[in-house]
């Protein structure tokens, strides 16, 4: 939990489950990064090929949904109530976008160019969650009244319920 561990956030409740998530990819994107984990107990595997399996798997279990989530929810009430922040909900917009055309292009062709690809999408994903953590959580945490996070929190709970009724059925 190194997010926060490090003391660098201090998230408001409605925003928790998203900034698990975040933790979670940029454990996954280090992995890409390096080629390994830097934890020695550890699952994740040295083989590039390999690692394309989990990274896919990732993306379909937990962060497909996030970015949907964030394109739902979260973003627009930042473009109603904080509009001088379209530029950054316009950059995250694209890195959602580019973040699953990389992810389709991985499930199509999985073997090539391993050694250059799997490290660029790690970074993407560094920077993108960097940029959400610490830019756009943190002024929407101090922009917005608690009223309107709770509403987001609630909105959050509702699709989480949904999501596991569907796992469920
Ligand atoms: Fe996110």
């Amino acid at each position: 939990m190194f997010l926060f561990r490090q003391g660098l956030v201090k998230r408001h409740p409605s925003l928790i489950p998203l900034s698990l998530d975040h933790h979670d990819a940029l454990v996954i994107a280090q992995g890409l990064i390096l080629g390994r984990s830097r934890s020695p107990r550890s699952k994740w595997p040295t083989d590039r090929r390999a690692q394309v399996d989990r990274v896919v798997d990732f993306f379909k279990r937990t962060l497909l949904a996030h970015f949907d989530t964030e394109d739902a929810y979260v973003f627009p009430v930042v473009m109603e109530r904080m509009p001088d922040r379209a530029a950054l909900i316009a950059e995250l917009r694209h890195d959602h976008e580019q973040l699953r055309n990389l992810i389709s292009d991985l499930e199509r062709a999985p073997a090539t160019d391993l050694d250059t690809r799997l490290p660029a999408l790690g970074r993407l994903v560094e920077a993108h969650i960097r940029k959400e953590e610490r830019v756009l959580f943190q002024a929407m945490q101090s922009e917005l009244d608690a009223a309107e996070l709770d509403h987001i929190g609630a909105k959050l709970t509702a699709r989480g319920r949904a999501r596991e009724n569907c796992r469920i059925g």
